[in-house]
Parts: structure tokens; C-alpha cells; sequence
């Protein structure tokens, strides 16, 4: 299954792209995909999430970490000082060789009704041009702009429909979120392959 999911994903990059086989000599197998899941996560919902994508396609998994950890408990006024003060968080670590994939899914959870302050931090520390870029998000009552402000933010990248669910529902395995990922990235492939036809 992951690895049916996988070369979807990798003929998804080549429509998207717009490579197409033509562009590939005909002896030449073509490269699997290197696919990156990178997410942030405070309270650990998208991290769930980010761990249901990346068991079903694969591939590595980074999490975005800030120098300074936001207090669990009082987030909120931490993040709407630095957004007062119009700066972002200082971040910690960096992806290896982030020039060698093909697809990234981005992950981050909804912060004032947008992308969060570390996921726009690491958006701008790093070119994602040419790649193909697949948003999620968690939220706690909607998912407002967290999913458009990592489209925004990657101007010159294929990007793909993405998914969002609430944290609560990523919690609650009786909502079987892991199942409608799957469908989500099942999706992907058909509509963008019905598209080409
Ligand atoms: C600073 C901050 C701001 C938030 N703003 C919103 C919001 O505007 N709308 C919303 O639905 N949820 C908001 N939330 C809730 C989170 O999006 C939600 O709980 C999410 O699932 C948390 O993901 P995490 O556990 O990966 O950190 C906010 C949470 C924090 C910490």
C-alpha cells in the first residue's frame, strides 16, 4: 500500500511539474520521488496527523522546532507579541539536503486564524521553488487561512490540494482520520490524472 501510494504520489509530481515521460530517455527507469513530511506542532495534534501522512506515503518526517519553546500553557500570548512586534520565531535545526526532494508535505496548526508563526518561519528560511507542496493543518474550531498562508507562502511550488481536521478529531480514533488521509492522497492522484486525460 505505501508503496502504491508512493508512485501515485511520484506520478502526481511529474503531471503537476509537467515532466511527463517524454522528457524521460526511454532506458532510464525514472527516480522514485523523495518525499518530506515537515510539520510544527505545539499540543501534539498535528503531529498525529503528520504521522498518519507519513506512515501512509512514506519517505522522511522533520519536526520544526523553535530555539525558544512557547509555553504550553500561554501560547497565545506569546505568539501575539512576536506578532505584534511583526517578527517570527528563531528556529532550530534544519532539514538535511532539503534540495533533494520532490514532494514536501507542510503541516502546521491553525494559529490566529492562520499558518503558525514557526511554519512561516521555516517557509521563509527555506526555497521550495520547483517542488511540489502538499498542506495540512489542525485546528481547534476552524481551519481559516492555516492552509493559505503556506500556498501564499510558495509562490513558485506545484501545490496540491490539502487536508485539515480538527485536533480533537485527529485524537478520537473513532473518527478514523487515518482513513480519510488515505482517501485524501488516493484522491490527489485520480483527480489530477482525470485531469491530464
Ligand atoms: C497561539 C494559538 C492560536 C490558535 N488560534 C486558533 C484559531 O485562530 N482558530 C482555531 O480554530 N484554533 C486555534 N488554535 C488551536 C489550534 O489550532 C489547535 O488546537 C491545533 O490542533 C493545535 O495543534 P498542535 O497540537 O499540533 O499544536 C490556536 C492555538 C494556539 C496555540
Amino acid at each position: 500500500m505505501k508503496r502504491n501510494l508512493l508512485n501515485s504520489l511520484f506520478i502526481i509530481a511529474l503531471l503537476a511539474i509537467g515532466l511527463g515521460a517524454c522528457n524521460t530517455k526511454k532506458e532510464e527507469a525514472p527516480k522514485e520521488p523523495k518525499v518530506l513530511t515537515v510539520y510544527y506542532s505545539l499540543w501534539g495534534n498535528t503531529t498525529l496527523l503528520a504521522n498518519m501522512i507519513h506512515n501512509t506515503v512514506g519517505g522522511d518526517i522533520f519536526l520544526i522546532e523553535t530555539a525558544t519553546p512557547y509555553p504550553t500553557d500561554n501560547a497565545h500570548a506569546a505568539a501575539q507579541k512576536q506578532i505584534d512586534e511583526g517578527v517570527l520565531p528563531e528556529l532550530k535545526g534544519k532539514v538535511e539536503d532539503l534540495a533533494s526532494y520532490d514532494i514536501i508535505f507542510i503541516g502546521t496548526p491553525n494559529w490566529f486564524g492562520s499558518t503558525s508563526l514557526p511554519v512561516k518561519a521555516f517557509l521563509k528560511e527555506n526555497d521550495l521553488t520547483g517542488k511540489t507542496v502538499i498542506p495540512f493543518a489542525t485546528f481547534g474550531g476552524s481551519v481559516d487561512n492555516a492552509l493559505a498562508g503556506i500556498v501564499e507562502a510558495c509562490p513558485n511550488s506545484t501545490v496540491l490540494e490539502g487536508f485539515s481536521v480538527s485536533g480533537d478529531d485527529a485524537k478520537n480514533p473513532e473518527k478514523n482520520v487515518e482513513a480519510q488521509v488515505k482517501t485524501w492522497i488516493e484522491t490527489l492522484y485520480l483527480t489530477l490524472k482525470n485531469n491530464v486525460q
